[in-house]
């Protein structure tokens, strides 16, 4: 029996309707861009295996650095005792973060990064003896699965089961550069009518809202008014970070820094799962006490793990490197030619891009997971190339180490798919 036979009988997928979809496809292995099937086929990963394999599949530096750690120290609990690769990793990270952040709380995906972001933003106020217990998000936010981070994501077609008991959240649109006043008014209405806690943001590309970009310019006024109200900013880098837009952090194109910056995906280069909250030093103050309730008390059992923290610190290395620095001017060139060339075709209603991100919305309507959206995806997958069309979205996020070739071959299956569609 094939994997894939054999996962149909005990394996539950994440979003996935399996009475829908019944069929997945069983990877063997990987290798740079190259995905590889049990039937021996080969797809390049355009979207590097949501946006964590940026330096590629297995790559040898990262796991020769994991593989020698594993010999030294595996696990061990990170509440009360420390080791070499986490306090490593601690100061190469804070060296590329925005220059106001100073402390790291660990945990292991996107969804608890940000629950902790919340959680840090919540309790900030309540260790000052302020009840705020309201939050502001942008509509179509994406922020993770667990409560918290679905209370504030925006896109909640799927969370309606869950609506009833989440956490009060106020919306507002993102900046389009034209808006900023009207945005301003709605916040200074909301603080006049509510507690306002905090302010939890995907900064400048909405990932899950198929790759929407905003504007950096009305994102810094936003960020103003709320420094201004004593609203904690968290900025949601799960996606962005480690060098998706072009800089290290997205949160380093506007002039006022986050109180607390989610980071995941990316971090480890894709070869282990782990999280970090950062934070400024007037948060973290918040919670330094001789009392004991102000600690904040949440705590993941991987927290820290050695062999992740040692993944992390390998991939931040090759991300300061001149050959993945190069990469990634030449992919968000590569990108920039790509648009110019196929942005008057008519099946595209409209491009965009920030860094190596790049997004093409096709002049057709699609449901998010219909079969119009399914067949593009097959296309796709026959042709060789693993895209997932978020609706009439097609976007690329694809690994930095992506060679001109197979990026050539991305387009060009872009560019046919437009013919059968
Ligand atoms: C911006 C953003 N935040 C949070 C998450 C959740 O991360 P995870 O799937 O690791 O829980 C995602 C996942 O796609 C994301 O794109």
């Amino acid at each position: 029996m094939s994997l894939k036979q054999r996962d149909k009988k005990h394996i539950w997928h994440p979003l996935t309707q399996h009475k829908l979809h019944p069929e997945t496809i069983a990877i063997t292995k990987a290798s740079g861009c190259i995905l590889v099937d049990e039937d021996g086929n080969e797809y390049i990963d355009a979207i590097a295996s949501w946006y964590t394999c940026m330096y590629g599949h297995c790559n040898p530096y990262i796991t020769q650095k994991v593989t020698s750690q594993m010999q030294t120290l595996d696990q061990v609990v990170f509440s009360g005792f420390t080791h070499e690769p986490a306090v490593k990793l601690s100061e190469a990270l804070i060296d590329i973060l925005p220059n106001n952040q100073n402390k790291l709380f660990f945990s292991d995906n996107g969804s608890t990064s940000v629950e902790i972001g919340i959680k840090m933003a919540l309790q900030y106020h309540f260790n000052h003896g302020e009840k705020r217990n309201v939050l502001i998000a942008f509509e179509d936010g994406f922020h993770g699965d667990t409560f918290g981070a679905m209370s504030v994501s925006g896109l909640s077609i799927y969370n309606g089961s869950f609506e009833d008991f989440f956490i009060d959240v106020k919306r507002i649109p993102t900046p389009n550069g034209k808006n900023h006043d009207t945005i301003l008014n709605q916040l200074a209405t909301l603080v006049n009518s509510h507690h306002i806690a905090g302010f939890v943001y995907e900064p400048l590309v909405q990932g899950a809202a198929a790759m929407k970009m905003h504007n950096a310019e009305g994102l810094n006024t936003i960020l103003s008014f709320c420094k201004a109200n004593n609203i904690i900013t968290v900025a949601d880098e799960v996606m962005t970070g480690f060098g998706k837009t072009g800089r290290y952090f997205a949160s380093h194109y506007m002039e006022t820094k986050p109180d607390i910056i989610c980071m995941s995906k990316a971090l480890t280069g894709g070869l282990l799962p782990m999280a970090i909250t950062s934070c400024s030093q007037e948060i973290y103050n918040a919670f330094y006490s001789d009392d004991m309730t102000k600690g904040l008390f949440h705590g993941h059992t991987y927290s820290g793990n050695p062999l992740s923290c040692t993944a992390a610190l390998a991939g931040i290395a090759l991300l300061k490197s001149d050959e993945i620095k190069n990469n990634i001017k030449r992919i968000t060139t590569s990108h920039q030619h790509f648009g110019e060339h196929i942005k008057n075709h008519p099946k595209v209603a409209s491009i965009r891009q920030t860094g190596i991100i790049f997004a093409l919305d096709l002049d057709i309507k699609m449901e998010r997971y219909g079969n119009l959206r399914d067949q593009l995806f097959q296309f796709f997958m026959t042709n060789g190339v693993f895209l997932r069309p978020l609706g009439s979205t097609i976007y690329i996020q694809a690994p930095y180490v992506i060679s001109d070739e197979q990026l050539q071959k991305v387009y060009r299956v872009i560019e046919a798919a437009l013919e059968i569609i």
